[in-house]
């Protein structure tokens, strides 16, 4: 897991105006709530006062929980504005200075695709990767389900990696290859990665043997840019492929036929080692009609479960740091190219400790993940979440493990 990155915290729909929502990521507390004009801040959920969750339970009845644009903590009352600074303490008056250190880290916040994104991390504007664009997101000709939630009991690599995987579709979802039926003739066919357009990650497109779905056509071009800029014309059934941005976002375009296109991201949020919240945003730019959302969804969700039933198995959980442990193959490709990009988050020292953070977390220790505020100020109450500096040192961390 890398601090450094954007990651979806909640869904918009689902963060009201006058009570916060709490999300785990990265294994540490955030609380998101809207401000007086709507806007969404998120911030580190542990009080600087004595350490009660700001987005947690509510006993006194119908008590607001937002007052004029500040959070309040449930515990005293104490109320902490959107920037993190701390606006007023009852216990000393309303209205009377408050401690500088009365802070909690307060992450840049982006509300799109319906979703309310943070950026996890203290990197400066300039050199911090931006949000991915999708470019296709409220164009004419295309239109978006509404965000689907599914919670997997998994880590988020492990999802990551399985979206990459060309091989797993005839074996782990009937509807989509010939599944036994092609034994003599299976094969899947070789395929290279590209850098993504956008940097942080990369792109590959494959053509797959399906079989015929009832609305189409015959043989098919492609006819979707693909994210490097080329259009490809391939004379195939289905023509897909995918890759990732960042650690934790994976795209997924399927040209079905024709000008009939799904395009698939995947917005993980990791809570910890053994679960993840991916945020599915599908859209496509044929079947336009809202009556077909439905379906799609319904679908998609049989699709999900598939997935969910094998990943569940994974052994060990999180996927392994040395290629010994393992035995790749061709259409493992993809997988190779995320763990290298991997590795460059590695070097630039985002990969979050988790050994010594499990270790103290929540015994000893309050963490958070640094915001860009620690940059300018000093004197934060709570530790950041401890990080490793490169791969070599991940190597003997993990080795002395
Ligand atoms: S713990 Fe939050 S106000 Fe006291
Ligand atoms: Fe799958």
């Amino acid at each position: 897991m890398y601090i450094n990155f954007w990651y979806p915290i909640v869904r918009s729909e689902d963060l009201g105006y006058d009570r916060p929502e709490k999300a785990r990521v990265l294994g540490c507390d955030l609380v998101a709530f809207r401000d007086r004009e709507g806007v969404a801040h998120v911030l580190s959920d542990t009080c600087t006062h004595r350490g009660a969750s700001l987005g947690g339970a509510w006993s006194a009845g119908d008590a607001p929980r937002i007052v004029n644009g500040c959070l309040v903590c449930p515990y005293h009352g104490w109320e902490f504005g959107g920037d993190g600074e701390c606006k007023n303490i009852p216990s000393i008056g309303y209205g009377n200075k408050v401690p500088a250190r009365a802070k909690v880290d307060s992450y840049p916040v982006q509300e799109k695709y319906g979703i309310v994104f943070a950026f996890l991390g203290d990197e400066p504007e300039e050199s911090r990767p931006p949000l991915l664009e999708l470019e296709e997101y409220g164009q004419e000709g295309w239109v978006a389900n509404e965000v689907l939630i599914l919670e997997v009991p998994y880590y988020y690599e492990r999802s990551i990696e399985n979206g990459l995987d060309p091989a797993h579709n005839e074996f782990v979802h009937p509807t989509h290859g010939h599944s036994a039926i092609n034994r003599d003739t299976y094969k899947v066919r070789d395929y290279e990665t590209e850098d993504h357009r956008q940097g942080w990650g990369f792109w590959f497109m494959h053509l797959f043997d399906s079989p015929p779905l009832p609305q189409k056509g015959s043989a098919t071009s492609p006819d979707a840019e693909t994210p490097w800029g080329d259009s490809k014309t391939v004379r195939s059934d289905v023509y897909a492929g995918g890759g990732t941005y960042g650690p934790n976002i994976m795209p997924t375009y399927i040209n079905l036929a024709e000008g009939k296109m799904f395009r698939q991201y995947f917005f993980e949020q990791p809570v910890d080692t053994g679960t993840t919240r991916i945020f599915f945003l599908n859209m496509r730019n044929f079947l336009l009609d809202p009556k077909h959302n439905g379906p799609i969804h319904a679908r998609n969700k049989v699709i999900a479960q598939q997935d969910i039933d094998i990943l569940s198995t994974m052994n060990p959980k999180r996927t392994p740091l040395s290629a010994t442990k393992e035995v790749l193959t061709p259409s493992d490709t993809a997988i190779v190219a995320y763990r290298s990009w991997l590795e460059k988050f590695d070097d630039m020292g985002w990969r979050i400790d988790w050994k010594d953070f499990q270790a103290r977390n929540g015994e000893e220790a309050a963490f958070a993940i640094p915001s860009p505020g620690r940059r300018t100020s000093g004197n934060w109450v709570l530790e950041e979440i401890p990080c490793i500096k490169s791969r070599e040192d991940r190597k003997k961390i993990e080795k002395a493990a």
